[in-house]
């Protein structure tokens, strides 16, 4: 199997080839990718490791990222437009190229919840956070980092997660590379986020339904900074938000979560 070590010259030739860095251990790969992008490094550039010991997830969560088991990588991107707009895309491109990945692998259907976590069946296998970087005068640039759990075993997961979270390995029986997921993650992403540039927010939100069922039509139940709603999930809007008709009226929720949902 390949070594996730070899990925700075073993990922096929790509917008993300040029500028790999591989770390043993980090704190936060996305804490690497935010000092590169500090230090003026270019569009494209990718930060993996083996094992995270700071690994964040949102809503100031950890990331459990324990050595050899997941795919922990974080990509920089300074895209043209303004922040707003590039990190909602950008949000979904990641969700639809975690998906497309793992449908590479697995027999079940990867699904999608807002915003964007990747579950098969009911267990949670990815989650990404995007975290914008702004220099004061306007977007500068973003960094998607992307947590995949790929070659964990039960015991890998904390306590608090078994039974909720997932892996490849316990889907399959069996280990696969992350390098394999990482080069068909980085292909999926860049298809989705060129449809993106030239087409603008309709493919990517078109296909980001496709891939999340419950967001059209369940009931669910999103937990936001102001409380819980309830209601019929109703699509995303043009930004991103996800539309959630209410007993009291529609909602476009920019930030929260979908924690429960039921088919209608
Ligand atoms: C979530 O579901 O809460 C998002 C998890 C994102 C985890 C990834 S692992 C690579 C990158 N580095 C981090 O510290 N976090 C992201």
């Amino acid at each position: 199997m390949p070594s996730l070590a070899n990925v700075a010259t073993a990922l096929p030739e790509s917008r993300f080839s040029a500028v790999v860095h591989y770390f043993g251990t980090v704190d936060s790969t996305n804490q690497v990718a935010r000092d590169l992008g500090r230090e003026g490094k270019p569009d494209g550039t990718v930060v993996v490791a083996d094992e995270q010991t700071e690994g964040r997830g949102r809503w100031q969560r950890r990331w459990v990222s324990p050595p050899g088991a997941g795919l922990y990588v974080s990509l920089l991107l300074r895209p043209e437009f303004p922040a707003a707009e590039s990190g909602s895309a950008v949000q979904l491109v990641a969700g639809i190229a975690t998906a497309e990945a793992l449908d590479v692998f697995l027999p079940s259907k990867p699904w999608l919840r807002w915003p964007n976590d990747c579950f098969i069946l009911d267990g949670k296998i990815a989650g990404v956070l995007v975290e914008a970087e702004t220099t004061g005068q306007g977007f500068d640039f973003l960094v998607c980092g992307i947590g995949v759990n790929v070659n964990h075993e039960v015991d890998d997961f904390p306590a608090e997660l078994r039974g909720r979270a997932t892996s490849v390995k316990l889907q399959l029986g069996h280990r696969v590379s992350r390098l394999d997921v990482l080069a068909a993650l980085l292909d999926s992403f860049d298809t989705w986020e060129s449809a993106w540039r030239q087409h603008g927010m309709a493919p990517i939100r078109e296909r980001w339904l496709e891939l999340s069922p419950e967001s059209i039509g369940g009931s669910v139940s999103v937990q936001t900074e102001a409380g819980l709603i309830e209601g019929v999930a109703d699509g995303l809007t043009d930004a991103g938000h996800l539309r959630v008709r209410a007993d009291d009226g529609t909602h476009e929720i920019s930030v929260g979560e979908v924690i429960r949902s039921r088919p209608s």
